[in-house]
């Protein structure tokens, strides 16, 4: 089975995880991606289910618009029941690498917001240890050599991705070449590093459920 058709599965699973809550408003968080885009495809065919989605990026807020899903400000949502997103790597303890897509502070942000935290995978993303997916971490553009200077002392390979602007106006450094047998540590380590705005390491906050897509059907993490 292509990729592509393993990527909508996982997208089906975290549909069909959708439940309206009785009494308030169903608010969900849309991340951004090839495999969020698969979900947001698929959510107008549970519309009755929510009130309104929090996007995670410009790019998913537009496509959600084009498939009639209102999208409001995530200042506006009180709580969201649930944030569904794809990720570049999974662990065996749901941590994750975000960020290829560039999204990864806004997908920090409004899954911090969410009462559950759904990952969506195919079953290339799976590693036993995060950092094969070189790290995304986005900076500001003044502190770039800074910044790459100190991932560089914390044992990584950091390149300039050029020509890409973050939707909050920031550059993107994706690292190679990082040791990450603590990825906590390293992501509160990263965040430390002055200009660092965000870096894709999800282990302070892991997703609570993984969906994941293989040959043989989608399984729960
Ligand atoms: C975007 C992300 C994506 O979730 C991640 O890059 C996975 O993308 P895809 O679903 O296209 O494989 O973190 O910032």
């Amino acid at each position: 089975m292509a990729q592509s058709a393993l990527k909508r599965l996982a997208a089906e699973a975290a549909l069909a995880h959708i439940e309206p809550r009785l009494g308030r408003k169903t608010l969900v968080g849309v991340g951004t991606g090839s495999t969020a885009n698969c979900f947001i495809d698929l959510l107008a065919r549970v519309r009755h289910k929510f009130d309104a989605a929090v996007a995670s990026s410009e790019a998913s807020a537009e496509r959600l618009r084009r498939q009639g899903v209102p999208v409001i400000d995530l200042n506006a949502a009180p709580a969201l029941e649930v944030y569904v997103d794809g990720a570049d790597e999974v662990d065996p303890q749901r941590r994750l690498i975000k960020g290829g897509g560039g999204a990864l502070t806004r997908e920090k942000i409004v899954a911090a917001c969410a009462g559950e935290f759904v990952c969506i995978v195919d079953d290339s993303k799976l590693v036993s240890q995060l950092g094969a997916f070189p790290l995304p971490v986005e900076v500001l553009p003044m502190a770039r050599g800074l910044a790459a200077r100190a991932l560089q002392r914390l044992g990584g390979t950091p390149v300039w991705r050029q020509g890409f602007l973050t939707d909050n106006g920031n550059i993107i450094l994706d690292v190679s070449h990082l040791r990450i047998e603590d990825p906590l540590a390293l992501e509160r380590e990263i965040n430390n590093i002055p200009g660092a705005v965000c870096n894709g390491l999800f282990a302070a906050h892991a997703a609570d459920l993984v969906f994941v897509a293989g040959l043989q059907g989608v399984r729960r993490i």
